[in-house]
């Protein structure tokens, strides 16, 4: 659908280490920009680096945060709210990456007041979901996308929902080398767009942009965008390294 605007997203994680190569890597992927097609382009470093690679990028690529916390203001030592992330500028707050589950504990409760802040700080949640290699075996795939898209988008209308992405990332692809295929992603994509024409409408249904995070890279990024209900990318190691993050934004 003409509507869905592809999205491309390089989620920084806890990289690169010092803001010299933040700015540098920003300068890049703005200018590899220039060629690519109609795609909207984001970045996600460290916090620390979200200003100085808004300014490297002079205005060709958006910014996002990889986290926030629902509070807004306090004694909550360590956390950034979603007032601060806009007011720096940023367009897009990851909520729910599958690293935030695990490794910081995320429950679905705090996922969903964390999207509710970035949705109340008129910012655009990308909202990840995805099932771990012992669900994916199980057959699981869909039922856990299905649970994490109930719990996970409490209380939000359908207004809202057409300013959340949907980041389909399976937890076995991330940082495996192991890309789901176009035809596995493509069907869970179907899914879970199914499940929100449920959840809500086939008017907002289609409207979502749904991406596919794991393992993409310049070889697999064309064959994924090519399936009707993959709408862009949230691409992680990939997007570290200029030239390749180049090419990713301008898959054919
Ligand atoms: O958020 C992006 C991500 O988790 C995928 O990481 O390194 O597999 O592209 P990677």
């Amino acid at each position: 659908l003409d509507a869905r605007k592809p999205l491309i997203a390089g989620n920084w994680k806890e990289n690169p280490c010092t803001v010299q190569e933040a700015e540098a890597l920003a300068s890049e992927v703005a200018e590899a920009t220039k060629q690519a097609g109609d795609v909207g382009v984001v970045v996600i470093p460290p916090y620390p680096f979200l200003v100085p690679v808004q300014n490297a990028a002079s205005g060709a690529l958006m910014i996002g945060g990889q986290n926030c916390y629902f509070e807004e203001k306090g004694a909550y030592t360590g956390a950034v709210s979603t007032a601060m992330l806009s007011s720096v500028g940023c367009t897009y707050v990851l909520c729910g990456h599958s690293e935030r589950r695990t490794v910081f504990r995320n429950d679905d409760n705090a996922i969903n007041r964390k999207l509710r802040a970035v949705l109340d700080h008129n910012m655009m949640p990308i909202l990840c979901i995805g099932e771990s290699k012992e669900e994916y075996d199980a057959g699981l795939n869909k039922a856990v996308c299905a649970i994490q898209l109930s719990k996970d988008l409490k209380g939000v209308t359908g207004e809202e929902m057409k300013r959340i992405v949907v980041a389909y990332e399976p937890v076995w692809a991330i940082g495996t080398g192991l890309t789901a295929t176009p035809e596995i992603a493509q069907s869970v994509h179907d899914y879970i767009r199914g499940y929100l024409a449920k959840m809500y409408s086939r008017e907002v249904a289609d409207e979502v942009i749904i991406q596919y995070g794991g393992s993409v890279t310049p070889d697999s990024v064309d064959a994924l965008m090519a399936m009707p209900d993959i709408d862009g990318a949230l691409v992680g190691g990939a997007s570290l390294d200029g030239a390749k993050f180049g090419r990713i934004i301008n898959y054919k």
